[in-house]
Protein backbone atom coordinates (compact mmCIF):
# COMPACT_ATOMS: atom_id res chain seq x y z
CA UNK A 1 0.00 0.00 0.00
CA UNK A 2 1.36 3.80 -0.61
CA UNK A 3 2.30 4.84 3.02
CA UNK A 4 3.23 8.83 3.33
CA UNK A 5 4.33 10.17 6.55
CA UNK A 6 2.41 12.63 8.44
CA UNK A 7 2.33 14.18 12.09
CA UNK A 8 -0.95 15.78 12.31
CA UNK A 9 -3.22 14.20 9.47
CA UNK A 10 -6.84 15.24 8.91
CA UNK A 11 -8.65 12.73 11.10
CA UNK A 12 -12.10 13.97 8.95
CA UNK A 13 -10.00 13.15 5.79
CA UNK A 14 -9.25 9.58 7.14
CA UNK A 15 -11.86 6.10 7.20
CA UNK A 16 -10.03 3.87 9.86
CA UNK A 17 -7.36 4.67 12.47
CA UNK A 18 -5.56 2.14 13.53
CA UNK A 19 -3.55 2.08 16.65
CA UNK A 20 -1.17 -0.52 17.72
CA UNK A 21 -0.88 -0.58 21.83
CA UNK A 22 1.37 -2.56 24.12
CA UNK A 23 -0.27 -3.94 27.50
CA UNK A 24 -1.43 -1.19 30.05
CA UNK A 25 -1.01 1.52 27.70
CA UNK A 26 -1.70 4.83 29.62
CA UNK A 27 -1.77 7.37 27.36
CA UNK A 28 -3.31 7.34 24.07
CA UNK A 29 -1.48 8.89 20.87
CA UNK A 30 -4.64 10.98 20.19
CA UNK A 31 -6.51 12.98 22.74
CA UNK A 32 -9.92 13.67 20.74
CA UNK A 33 -10.55 9.91 21.66
CA UNK A 34 -8.58 9.51 24.90
CA UNK A 35 -11.80 8.73 25.99
CA UNK A 36 -13.42 6.58 23.93
CA UNK A 37 -9.86 4.48 24.43
CA UNK A 38 -10.49 4.70 28.33
CA UNK A 39 -13.88 3.21 28.54
CA UNK A 40 -13.63 0.40 25.60
CA UNK A 41 -11.84 -2.33 28.29
CA UNK A 42 -9.08 -3.01 25.69
CA UNK A 43 -6.15 -4.43 27.44
CA UNK A 44 -3.69 -4.63 24.35
CA UNK A 45 -2.87 -8.33 24.50
CA UNK A 46 -0.81 -9.76 21.83
CA UNK A 47 -3.10 -10.38 19.05
CA UNK A 48 -6.00 -8.59 20.28
CA UNK A 49 -8.39 -6.46 18.47
CA UNK A 50 -11.12 -4.19 19.02
CA UNK A 51 -13.03 -1.64 16.60
CA UNK A 52 -14.98 1.43 18.17
CA UNK A 53 -16.83 3.25 16.24
CA UNK A 54 -16.27 7.67 17.27
CA UNK A 55 -16.65 10.71 14.77
CA UNK A 56 -13.79 11.70 13.57
CA UNK A 57 -12.45 9.09 12.11
CA UNK A 58 -15.22 6.79 12.22
CA UNK A 59 -13.75 4.12 13.05
CA UNK A 60 -10.90 3.50 15.23
CA UNK A 61 -9.65 -0.31 15.78
CA UNK A 62 -6.92 -0.71 18.48
CA UNK A 63 -4.82 -3.90 18.01
CA UNK A 64 -2.75 -5.35 21.34
CA UNK A 65 1.15 -5.94 20.51
CA UNK A 66 1.71 -7.49 24.41
CA UNK A 67 3.77 -6.79 27.44
CA UNK A 68 5.46 -3.76 26.27
CA UNK A 69 9.42 -5.41 27.80
CA UNK A 70 7.89 -8.51 25.76
CA UNK A 71 7.50 -6.22 22.27
CA UNK A 72 9.79 -7.06 19.58
CA UNK A 73 9.89 -6.53 15.91
CA UNK A 74 8.00 -9.35 14.76
CA UNK A 75 5.34 -8.63 17.24
CA UNK A 76 4.90 -5.48 15.72
CA UNK A 77 5.27 -6.50 11.92
CA UNK A 78 2.74 -8.93 12.80
CA UNK A 79 0.02 -6.37 14.05
CA UNK A 80 0.82 -4.06 10.75
CA UNK A 81 0.24 -7.27 8.75
CA UNK A 82 -3.53 -7.80 10.85
CA UNK A 83 -3.83 -4.04 10.43
CA UNK A 84 -3.78 -4.43 6.35
CA UNK A 85 -6.31 -7.48 6.80
CA UNK A 86 -8.77 -5.65 8.69
CA UNK A 87 -8.62 -2.98 6.18
CA UNK A 88 -8.95 -4.74 3.05
CA UNK A 89 -12.37 -6.70 4.79
CA UNK A 90 -13.62 -3.23 5.52
CA UNK A 91 -12.94 -2.35 2.24
CA UNK A 92 -11.25 1.50 4.11
CA UNK A 93 -9.66 2.81 1.33
CA UNK A 94 -8.11 5.55 3.46
CA UNK A 95 -6.14 4.86 7.01
CA UNK A 96 -4.12 6.16 9.68
CA UNK A 97 -1.50 3.80 11.60
CA UNK A 98 -0.23 4.88 14.26
CA UNK A 99 3.06 2.84 17.12
CA UNK A 100 3.00 5.25 19.27
CA UNK A 101 6.61 3.90 20.42
CA UNK A 102 9.67 2.70 19.37
CA UNK A 103 10.98 -0.65 17.76
CA UNK A 104 13.22 -2.04 20.23
CA UNK A 105 16.65 -1.53 19.89
CA UNK A 106 15.77 1.15 17.34
CA UNK A 107 15.52 4.64 17.59
CA UNK A 108 12.76 7.07 16.37
CA UNK A 109 14.49 7.51 12.73
CA UNK A 110 14.73 3.93 12.05
CA UNK A 111 11.70 2.49 13.61
CA UNK A 112 9.76 4.73 11.95
CA UNK A 113 11.61 3.50 8.67
CA UNK A 114 10.92 -0.30 9.81
CA UNK A 115 6.96 0.46 10.65
CA UNK A 116 6.60 2.10 6.89
CA UNK A 117 8.60 -0.45 5.28
CA UNK A 118 6.54 -3.70 6.67
CA UNK A 119 3.03 -1.52 6.55
CA UNK A 120 3.88 -0.43 2.80
CA UNK A 121 4.40 -4.35 2.09
CA UNK A 122 1.77 -5.51 4.83
CA UNK A 123 -1.46 -5.93 2.31
CA UNK A 124 0.99 -7.12 -0.49
CA UNK A 125 -0.75 -10.37 -2.50
CA UNK A 126 0.24 -11.85 -6.06
CA UNK A 127 -3.10 -11.78 -7.57
CA UNK A 128 -1.67 -11.36 -11.68
CA UNK A 129 -3.57 -14.30 -12.51
CA UNK A 130 -6.42 -14.15 -10.77
CA UNK A 131 -9.54 -13.48 -13.18
CA UNK A 132 -11.76 -13.88 -10.97
CA UNK A 133 -13.13 -9.75 -9.54
CA UNK A 134 -12.63 -9.36 -6.19
CA UNK A 135 -13.82 -6.56 -4.11
CA UNK A 136 -11.95 -6.94 -1.34
CA UNK A 137 -8.96 -7.12 -3.05
CA UNK A 138 -9.54 -5.01 -5.65
CA UNK A 139 -9.75 -2.06 -2.94
CA UNK A 140 -6.40 0.48 -2.96
CA UNK A 141 -5.43 0.97 0.31
CA UNK A 142 -3.70 4.56 0.82
CA UNK A 143 -2.03 4.50 4.35
CA UNK A 144 -0.77 7.81 6.54
CA UNK A 145 1.82 6.69 9.45
CA UNK A 146 1.74 8.73 11.95
CA UNK A 147 5.56 9.62 12.76
CA UNK A 148 7.42 9.58 16.57
CA UNK A 149 7.28 13.13 17.91
CA UNK A 150 10.93 13.13 18.11
CA UNK A 151 11.31 13.14 14.21
CA UNK A 152 11.38 17.14 12.40
CA UNK A 153 9.57 17.81 9.33
CA UNK A 154 12.67 17.50 6.43
CA UNK A 155 13.47 14.02 8.24
CA UNK A 156 10.12 13.15 7.81
CA UNK A 157 9.56 13.73 4.11
CA UNK A 158 13.10 12.25 3.35
CA UNK A 159 11.69 8.60 5.60
CA UNK A 160 8.76 8.83 3.51
CA UNK A 161 10.43 8.93 -0.13
CA UNK A 162 13.06 6.20 1.14
CA UNK A 163 10.51 4.09 2.34
CA UNK A 164 8.79 4.00 -1.27
CA UNK A 165 12.06 3.46 -2.61
CA UNK A 166 12.39 0.35 -0.50
CA UNK A 167 8.99 -0.94 -1.25
CA UNK A 168 9.52 -0.04 -4.95
CA UNK A 169 12.95 -2.87 -4.57
CA UNK A 170 10.83 -5.30 -2.42
CA UNK A 171 8.03 -4.96 -4.48
CA UNK A 172 10.08 -5.80 -7.89
CA UNK A 173 11.59 -9.21 -5.96
CA UNK A 174 7.87 -10.23 -4.46
CA UNK A 175 6.98 -10.01 -8.40
CA UNK A 176 9.49 -11.87 -10.04
CA UNK A 177 9.99 -14.62 -7.21
CA UNK A 178 5.55 -15.51 -7.62
CA UNK A 179 5.92 -15.64 -11.15
CA UNK A 180 5.29 -19.01 -12.40
CA UNK A 181 8.35 -20.29 -14.22
CA UNK A 182 6.78 -20.17 -17.67
CA UNK A 183 6.35 -16.69 -17.67
CA UNK A 184 9.35 -16.14 -15.37
CA UNK A 185 12.07 -17.16 -17.90
CA UNK A 186 15.67 -16.40 -18.64
CA UNK A 187 14.56 -13.89 -20.67
CA UNK A 188 12.00 -12.43 -19.02
CA UNK A 189 14.20 -11.57 -16.03
CA UNK A 190 16.62 -10.18 -18.14
CA UNK A 191 13.84 -7.48 -19.71
CA UNK A 192 12.87 -6.81 -16.39
CA UNK A 193 16.11 -5.95 -15.45
CA UNK A 194 16.47 -3.62 -18.55
CA UNK A 195 13.00 -2.03 -17.21
CA UNK A 196 14.27 -1.53 -13.99
CA UNK A 197 17.41 -0.23 -15.17
CA UNK A 198 15.24 2.19 -17.84
CA UNK A 199 13.68 3.86 -14.93
CA UNK A 200 16.74 4.16 -12.40
CA UNK A 201 18.93 5.52 -14.73
CA UNK A 202 21.06 2.10 -14.91
CA UNK A 203 23.21 0.64 -17.09
CA UNK A 204 21.96 -3.10 -18.04
CA UNK A 205 23.74 -5.47 -20.60
CA UNK A 206 22.11 -8.45 -21.27
CA UNK A 207 24.43 -11.42 -22.66
CA UNK A 208 23.01 -14.24 -24.60
CA UNK A 209 24.15 -17.70 -25.08
CA UNK A 210 26.76 -16.92 -28.21
CA UNK A 211 28.01 -14.37 -25.83
CA UNK A 212 28.30 -16.61 -22.81
CA UNK A 213 29.60 -19.31 -24.86
CA UNK A 214 32.27 -16.53 -25.81
CA UNK A 215 33.19 -15.63 -22.21
CA UNK A 216 33.28 -19.47 -21.83
CA UNK A 217 30.97 -19.90 -18.71
CA UNK A 218 31.26 -23.23 -18.93
CA UNK A 219 28.66 -23.83 -15.95
CA UNK A 220 25.99 -22.07 -16.58
CA UNK A 221 26.48 -23.69 -19.96
CA UNK A 222 26.22 -27.15 -18.65
CA UNK A 223 22.87 -26.40 -16.49
CA UNK A 224 21.50 -24.80 -19.63
CA UNK A 225 22.14 -27.81 -21.87
CA UNK A 226 18.79 -29.55 -20.15
CA UNK A 227 17.09 -26.53 -21.36
CA UNK A 228 15.24 -26.14 -24.45
CA UNK A 229 15.36 -22.00 -23.40
CA UNK A 230 18.20 -20.07 -23.97
CA UNK A 231 20.39 -18.80 -20.97
CA UNK A 232 21.16 -15.30 -20.00
CA UNK A 233 24.03 -13.39 -18.12
CA UNK A 234 22.44 -10.02 -16.63
CA UNK A 235 24.85 -7.47 -15.86
CA UNK A 236 23.46 -4.19 -14.10
CA UNK A 237 25.83 -1.49 -13.03
CA UNK A 238 24.83 1.44 -11.26
CA UNK A 239 27.42 3.92 -10.76
CA UNK A 240 27.12 7.09 -9.44
CA UNK A 241 29.65 9.82 -9.60
CA UNK A 242 30.70 10.71 -5.96
CA UNK A 243 31.13 6.93 -5.40
CA UNK A 244 33.93 5.83 -3.38
CA UNK A 245 33.13 1.77 -2.71
CA UNK A 246 32.39 -0.91 -5.32
CA UNK A 247 30.44 -3.60 -3.98
CA UNK A 248 29.41 -6.47 -7.03
CA UNK A 249 26.47 -8.49 -6.02
CA UNK A 250 25.56 -11.89 -7.82
CA UNK A 251 22.22 -13.81 -7.54
CA UNK A 252 21.35 -17.25 -8.14
CA UNK A 253 19.04 -17.11 -11.24
CA UNK A 254 17.28 -20.50 -12.02
CA UNK A 255 13.92 -20.01 -13.48
CA UNK A 256 13.08 -23.84 -12.51
CA UNK A 257 15.09 -26.08 -10.62
CA UNK A 258 13.98 -29.81 -11.53
CA UNK A 259 16.70 -31.12 -10.36
CA UNK A 260 17.88 -32.53 -13.98
CA UNK A 261 19.06 -35.89 -14.59
CA UNK A 262 18.78 -36.37 -10.87
CA UNK A 263 15.41 -35.31 -10.53
CA UNK A 264 13.55 -34.05 -7.42
CA UNK A 265 10.65 -36.16 -6.00
CA UNK A 266 7.55 -34.45 -7.18
CA UNK A 267 6.25 -33.33 -3.69
CA UNK A 268 6.71 -29.58 -3.86
CA UNK A 269 8.43 -29.37 -6.79
CA UNK A 270 6.52 -26.58 -7.83
CA UNK A 271 7.95 -24.43 -5.02
CA UNK A 272 11.24 -24.38 -7.52
CA UNK A 273 9.87 -21.82 -9.68
CA UNK A 274 11.44 -19.53 -6.40
CA UNK A 275 15.06 -19.97 -7.11
CA UNK A 276 15.51 -17.46 -9.01
CA UNK A 277 15.38 -15.05 -5.72
CA UNK A 278 18.79 -14.57 -5.42
CA UNK A 279 18.61 -12.67 -9.25
CA UNK A 280 15.46 -10.87 -7.60
CA UNK A 281 17.23 -10.12 -4.77
CA UNK A 282 20.18 -8.52 -6.76
CA UNK A 283 17.88 -6.67 -9.43
CA UNK A 284 15.40 -5.07 -6.40
CA UNK A 285 18.18 -4.07 -4.45
CA UNK A 286 20.02 -2.14 -7.15
CA UNK A 287 16.64 -0.36 -7.65
CA UNK A 288 15.86 0.96 -4.18
CA UNK A 289 19.94 1.31 -4.09
CA UNK A 290 19.42 3.65 -7.15
CA UNK A 291 16.00 5.65 -6.60
CA UNK A 292 17.60 6.31 -2.74
CA UNK A 293 20.56 7.73 -4.46
CA UNK A 294 22.95 6.03 -2.52
CA UNK A 295 27.06 6.99 -3.18
CA UNK A 296 27.85 3.76 -3.61
CA UNK A 297 29.20 2.06 -6.86
CA UNK A 298 27.04 -1.10 -7.48
CA UNK A 299 27.56 -4.03 -9.76
CA UNK A 300 25.03 -6.85 -10.11
CA UNK A 301 25.93 -9.94 -12.32
CA UNK A 302 22.98 -12.43 -12.90
CA UNK A 303 23.22 -15.83 -14.69
CA UNK A 304 19.91 -17.33 -15.21
CA UNK A 305 18.60 -20.87 -16.79
CA UNK A 306 16.28 -23.21 -15.74
CA UNK A 307 18.03 -26.84 -14.62
CA UNK A 308 15.91 -29.51 -16.82
CA UNK A 309 16.27 -32.79 -17.78
CA UNK A 310 16.65 -33.67 -21.47
CA UNK A 311 18.69 -35.66 -23.98
CA UNK A 312 21.50 -33.24 -24.13
CA UNK A 313 21.30 -32.16 -20.95
CA UNK A 314 24.58 -32.56 -18.21
CA UNK A 315 24.78 -35.70 -16.33
CA UNK A 316 26.30 -37.06 -13.24
CA UNK A 317 30.17 -38.02 -14.57
CA UNK A 318 30.53 -35.69 -16.67
CA UNK A 319 33.51 -32.76 -16.16
CA UNK A 320 32.93 -28.92 -16.72
CA UNK A 321 35.50 -26.31 -17.14
CA UNK A 322 34.25 -23.23 -15.93
CA UNK A 323 34.99 -20.02 -17.00
CA UNK A 324 38.33 -20.07 -14.73
CA UNK A 325 39.31 -22.60 -16.28
CA UNK A 326 38.81 -24.86 -13.00
CA UNK A 327 37.70 -28.37 -13.39
CA UNK A 328 34.35 -30.19 -11.59
CA UNK A 329 33.45 -33.72 -11.63
CA UNK A 330 29.64 -33.34 -11.99
CA UNK A 331 28.25 -35.74 -9.07
CA UNK A 332 24.66 -34.71 -8.69
CA UNK A 333 22.68 -31.92 -11.55
CA UNK A 334 20.45 -30.77 -8.73
CA UNK A 335 23.60 -29.29 -7.55
CA UNK A 336 23.42 -26.55 -10.21
CA UNK A 337 23.17 -23.23 -8.21
CA UNK A 338 26.94 -23.63 -7.65
CA UNK A 339 27.72 -24.24 -11.50
CA UNK A 340 25.97 -21.01 -12.67
CA UNK A 341 27.32 -18.89 -9.65
CA UNK A 342 30.71 -19.98 -10.04
CA UNK A 343 31.00 -18.18 -13.39
CA UNK A 344 29.30 -15.30 -12.29
CA UNK A 345 31.26 -15.10 -9.32
CA UNK A 346 34.57 -15.58 -11.37
CA UNK A 347 33.00 -12.68 -13.47
CA UNK A 348 32.38 -10.31 -10.59
CA UNK A 349 35.98 -10.66 -9.09
CA UNK A 350 37.26 -9.70 -12.07
CA UNK A 351 36.28 -5.94 -11.93
CA UNK A 352 37.84 -6.21 -8.26
CA UNK A 353 34.70 -4.93 -6.50
CA UNK A 354 35.71 -3.28 -2.67
CA UNK A 355 33.06 -6.44 -1.15
CA UNK A 356 31.42 -8.78 -3.12
CA UNK A 357 27.87 -10.45 -1.74
CA UNK A 358 26.05 -13.57 -3.12
CA UNK A 359 22.28 -14.23 -2.57
CA UNK A 360 21.43 -17.77 -3.65
CA UNK A 361 18.17 -20.33 -2.98
CA UNK A 362 21.28 -22.61 -2.70
CA UNK A 363 20.92 -25.34 -0.58
CA UNK A 364 17.81 -27.62 1.43
CA UNK A 365 20.73 -27.98 3.96
CA UNK A 366 20.64 -24.45 4.95
CA UNK A 367 16.91 -24.70 5.77
CA UNK A 368 17.38 -27.94 7.54
CA UNK A 369 19.96 -26.16 10.28
CA UNK A 370 18.03 -22.53 10.50
CA UNK A 371 14.41 -23.52 9.14
CA UNK A 372 12.63 -19.98 7.96
CA UNK A 373 14.60 -17.70 10.69
CA UNK A 374 17.47 -16.74 8.67
CA UNK A 375 19.64 -16.98 5.90
CA UNK A 376 22.82 -18.92 6.33
CA UNK A 377 26.27 -16.76 6.19
CA UNK A 378 29.42 -17.63 5.15
CA UNK A 379 31.89 -14.84 4.72
CA UNK A 380 35.81 -14.88 3.87
CA UNK A 381 35.87 -11.05 6.00
CA UNK A 382 34.59 -11.06 9.29
CA UNK A 383 34.38 -7.16 9.68
CA UNK A 384 31.77 -7.84 6.69
CA UNK A 385 30.26 -10.77 8.22
CA UNK A 386 29.60 -8.01 11.30
CA UNK A 387 28.32 -5.15 9.84
CA UNK A 388 26.13 -7.07 7.41
CA UNK A 389 24.38 -9.29 10.45
CA UNK A 390 24.67 -6.07 12.34
CA UNK A 391 22.46 -4.23 9.40
CA UNK A 392 20.09 -7.37 8.83
CA UNK A 393 19.19 -7.18 13.03
CA UNK A 394 18.06 -3.49 12.53
CA UNK A 395 15.97 -4.25 9.87
CA UNK A 396 14.63 -7.19 10.55
CA UNK A 397 16.76 -10.08 8.37
CA UNK A 398 18.51 -12.25 10.32
CA UNK A 399 21.76 -14.10 9.03
CA UNK A 400 23.10 -16.50 11.29
CA UNK A 401 27.01 -16.82 10.09
CA UNK A 402 28.61 -20.49 9.45
CA UNK A 403 32.04 -21.48 8.64
CA UNK A 404 34.26 -21.27 5.64
CA UNK A 405 37.51 -23.62 7.07
CA UNK A 406 39.82 -25.42 4.94
CA UNK A 407 39.08 -28.48 6.23
CA UNK A 408 35.17 -28.77 4.60
CA UNK A 409 37.25 -28.79 1.06
CA UNK A 410 38.15 -32.04 1.64
CA UNK A 411 34.60 -32.99 1.09
CA UNK A 412 34.45 -31.67 -2.36
CA UNK A 413 37.38 -33.53 -3.62
CA UNK A 414 37.29 -35.00 -7.21
CA UNK A 415 39.28 -38.39 -7.70
CA UNK A 416 38.99 -36.99 -11.39
CA UNK A 417 38.79 -33.30 -11.60
CA UNK A 418 39.56 -30.59 -9.40
CA UNK A 419 36.38 -30.83 -7.31
CA UNK A 420 32.53 -32.39 -7.18
CA UNK A 421 29.75 -30.23 -7.45
CA UNK A 422 28.63 -31.86 -4.49
CA UNK A 423 30.17 -33.04 -1.24
CA UNK A 424 26.92 -35.17 -0.50
CA UNK A 425 24.52 -34.47 2.90
CA UNK A 426 26.86 -33.80 5.97
CA UNK A 427 27.38 -30.08 6.34
CA UNK A 428 25.41 -29.94 2.88
CA UNK A 429 25.46 -25.92 3.09
CA UNK A 430 29.08 -25.61 3.78
CA UNK A 431 29.88 -27.62 1.26
CA UNK A 432 28.30 -25.57 -0.91
CA UNK A 433 29.88 -22.26 -0.05
CA UNK A 434 33.21 -24.21 -0.01
CA UNK A 435 32.31 -24.96 -3.88
CA UNK A 436 31.80 -21.00 -4.65
CA UNK A 437 34.53 -20.00 -2.59
CA UNK A 438 36.88 -21.73 -5.35
CA UNK A 439 35.82 -19.21 -8.11
CA UNK A 440 35.93 -16.03 -5.57
CA UNK A 441 39.14 -13.78 -5.97
CA UNK A 442 38.01 -10.93 -3.96
CA UNK A 443 39.31 -10.27 -0.13
CA UNK A 444 36.38 -9.19 0.80
CA UNK A 445 33.60 -11.84 -0.32
CA UNK A 446 29.96 -12.66 1.59
CA UNK A 447 27.52 -15.62 0.52
CA UNK A 448 24.33 -15.86 1.77
CA UNK A 449 22.12 -18.90 1.22
CA UNK A 450 18.66 -17.57 1.58
CA UNK A 451 16.67 -21.28 0.90
CA UNK A 452 14.90 -20.86 4.01
CA UNK A 453 14.12 -16.53 3.52
CA UNK A 454 13.52 -16.30 0.54
CA UNK A 455 10.13 -17.71 -0.04
CA UNK A 456 7.03 -18.74 3.11
CA UNK A 457 5.13 -22.34 2.38
CA UNK A 458 2.25 -21.04 3.85
CA UNK A 459 0.79 -17.48 4.93
CA UNK A 460 2.43 -16.58 8.54
CA UNK A 461 1.22 -13.67 11.00
CA UNK A 462 3.32 -11.31 9.52
CA UNK A 463 3.44 -12.23 5.50
CA UNK A 464 1.60 -13.75 2.96
CA UNK A 465 2.62 -16.93 1.10
CA UNK A 466 5.39 -16.61 -1.35
CA UNK A 467 8.47 -14.60 -1.81
CA UNK A 468 9.54 -12.07 0.77
CA UNK A 469 11.73 -9.98 -0.80
CA UNK A 470 14.78 -11.49 1.76
CA UNK A 471 18.44 -9.78 0.89
CA UNK A 472 17.28 -6.07 -0.10
CA UNK A 473 16.65 -4.64 3.19
CA UNK A 474 19.53 -5.96 4.62
CA UNK A 475 22.00 -5.15 1.48
CA UNK A 476 20.44 -1.35 1.86
CA UNK A 477 21.08 -0.93 4.95
CA UNK A 478 24.90 -2.20 4.33
CA UNK A 479 24.82 0.50 1.43
CA UNK A 480 24.15 2.88 3.71
CA UNK A 481 26.56 2.02 6.05
CA UNK A 482 29.15 2.10 3.33
CA UNK A 483 28.17 5.59 2.37
CA UNK A 484 27.93 7.23 5.31
CA UNK A 485 31.81 7.37 5.74
N1 LIG B 1 17.43 -24.97 -5.27
C1 LIG B 1 17.89 -26.06 -4.49
C2 LIG B 1 17.94 -25.71 -3.00
C3 LIG B 1 16.64 -25.46 -2.30
C4 LIG B 1 16.02 -26.47 -1.61
C5 LIG B 1 16.08 -24.21 -2.27
C6 LIG B 1 14.85 -26.26 -0.95
C7 LIG B 1 14.90 -23.98 -1.60
C8 LIG B 1 14.28 -25.00 -0.92
C9 LIG B 1 19.31 -26.45 -4.92
O1 LIG B 1 19.61 -26.27 -6.25
C10 LIG B 1 19.47 -27.90 -4.63
O2 LIG B 1 18.79 -28.66 -5.24
N2 LIG B 1 20.37 -28.24 -3.72
C11 LIG B 1 20.62 -29.59 -3.37
C12 LIG B 1 22.11 -29.80 -3.33
C13 LIG B 1 22.52 -31.23 -3.23
C14 LIG B 1 22.15 -31.98 -4.50
C15 LIG B 1 24.01 -31.31 -3.02
C16 LIG B 1 20.00 -29.83 -2.00
O3 LIG B 1 20.00 -28.92 -1.18
O4 LIG B 1 19.46 -30.91 -1.79
MN1 LIG C 1 19.03 -27.97 -7.40
ZN1 LIG D 1 18.52 -24.84 -7.23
Amino acid sequence: MDVSLNKEPKLSKIEHLFVVLAENEKSFPIRSLQKIYKDSGFEGRDGETLTLLADEPRKVTLVGAGKKDKLTMRGIRAALYAIAKIAKKNRDRSIAVSVPYEVPDLDADESTRVIADFLSQADYKYDAYITKKDEDRDVRITATLIPLDDLNAKRVKQLEAESKALYDGIRTVRDLGNAPANVATPEYIADRAVQVAKNTGVKCTVYEKKEIERMKMGGLLAVNSGSAKEPRFIVMEYAPRKAKKHVALVGKGITFDSGGISIKPADRMEEMKFDMCGAAAVIGTIEAAAKLELPVRITGAIPSTENLPGGSAYKPGDIITMMNGKTVEIVNTDAEGRMILGDALHYASQLEPDHLIDYATLTGACVVALANEAAGLFSTDDELARKLIECGERVGERLWRMPVWDEYKELIRSEWADMKNSGGRWGGAITAAMFLKEFVDCPSWAHLDIAGTAYTEHETAREARGATGAGVRVTVAFLESLSQR
